[in-house]
């Protein structure tokens, strides 16, 4: 879901719990861009720092990757796709997914018309089962669109994720059935810090073909990374990306923010301490009377049902948080890497006395 404004708080200090873009940038990724601002560099991505982020995705990916940067999630996911699928392809992906709901036709625009297709399955999930159906509809008839690649998205629009052997089996169908396999990682990060596996095994290992590597809800000023695990799409990807529009003249001032951010795992540092801060969330929401979580948090998200008193009381005290979208009292509450245990706590508070 992309955020529709939310009302202001009367705490400026509160992040709030809307979403995690609304938190600002990790002091360590100011500080690079500040550091990034002091020379000249190269322009269109030539430059050392845009060569240092490959490398340190490709260590951290376990093999040679190629690596586009580009400025918004969106932009990501529709020039990765744009690469994987043929203007006649389908795109198979969950209804729920960002790609069909939030990116106003930029997958269909970029790849030139390539259609949109859902596949069923629980919690925002592709069912592998359901995608080998898709995956051999309509082959080779020429009145239809042809399945040419798959998007997951990890973790998912509902926070859920995807097991290691759940994307196997996806990988599986893909694999047999000779399509592409894109993941929407927006919050790649969140996924990997709660799974404790390895980025490798939670992408190319799997079957993954391009991750849209996200960076900007994780403590990011605005920079997301396209990257191919098969670079034989890297020189199309190159006019597609210059083509599109995202090809940044200043192109060190994104990978700054991306250098940054693997350095030392400042991003797992950052999602670690979102989706932390989720847990206690849900615990401590879940020990209230009258409240349902609606699945237990399994990154940085949490969808819970709350009495219309309380909704009504803690928007009111200027909480925010987005409503009405799941069902009737159920809510969203999103965090990220500044939410503090003191934020939770004073929702958490408020939230009891409303009780
Ligand atoms: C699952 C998912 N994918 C991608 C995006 C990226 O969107 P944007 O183009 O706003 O950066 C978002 C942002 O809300 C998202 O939730």
């Amino acid at each position: 879901m992309t955020d529709a404004p939310l009302p202001r708080s009367p705490a400026p200090r509160s992040p709030g719990f809307g979403s995690d873009n609304v938190a600002g940038v990790s002091p360590a990724i100011l500080a690079a861009l500040a550091a990034a601002n002091d020379d000249s560099m190269p322009s269109y991505g030539t430059d050392d720092l845009s060569a240092r982020v490959e490398a340190r995705l490709s260590a951290l990916f376990e093999r040679e990757v190629a690596v586009f940067l580009v400025s918004t999630g969106t932009a990501a996911n529709a020039l990765a796709l744009g690469a994987l699928t043929p203007p006649w392809g389908a795109v198979l992906c969950h209804a729920e997914s960002h790609i069909e709901n939030d990116e106003c036709g930029a997958p269909e625009f970029f790849t030139g018309g390539a259609k949109l297709v859902h596949v069923a399955g629980e919690a925002a999930k592709i069912d592998p089962d359901a995608l080998a159906e898709a995956a051999g509809r309509n082959r080779g008839d020429v009145h239809c669109v042809q399945p040419a690649a798959v998007s997951v998205t990890q973790a998912s629009e509902l926070g859920t994720l995807y097991g290691v052997e759940q994307l196997r089996a996806i990988g599986a169908v893909c694999r047999a059935a000779g399509l592409k396999l894109h993941m929407d990682g927006s919050r790649f990060a969140n996924a990997v810090a709660a799974l404790g596996v390895s980025p490798a095994e939670l992408t190319w290992k799997a079957g993954v073909d391009a991750l849209s590597f996200g960076a900007t809800k994780n403590g990011a000023m605005g920079v997301e990374a396209i990257v191919l695990f098969d670079r034989a799409k890297a020189d199309e990807l190159a006019f597609r990306r210059k083509r599109g529009g995202h090809l940044t003249s200043k192109m060190r001032f994104l990978a700054a923010q991306m250098d940054a951010y693997l350095d030392g795992d400042l991003w797992l540092a950052n999602a670690r301490q979102a989706n932390a801060m989720a847990a206690r969330l849900g615990a401590g929401l879940a020990a209230l009377p009258g409240v349902a979580l609606q699945a237990p948090a399994e990154a940085n998200m949490l969808f819970v049902r709350l009495p219309q008193k309380m909704i009504d009381g803690l928007l009111a005290q200027g909480f925010r948080f987005y409503t009405d979208r799941w069902g009737a009292g159920v809510v969203r509450l999103v965090t990220s890497f500044a939410t503090t245990a003191e934020d939770v706590d004073r929702l958490l508070e408020a939230a009891g006395k409303l009780g």
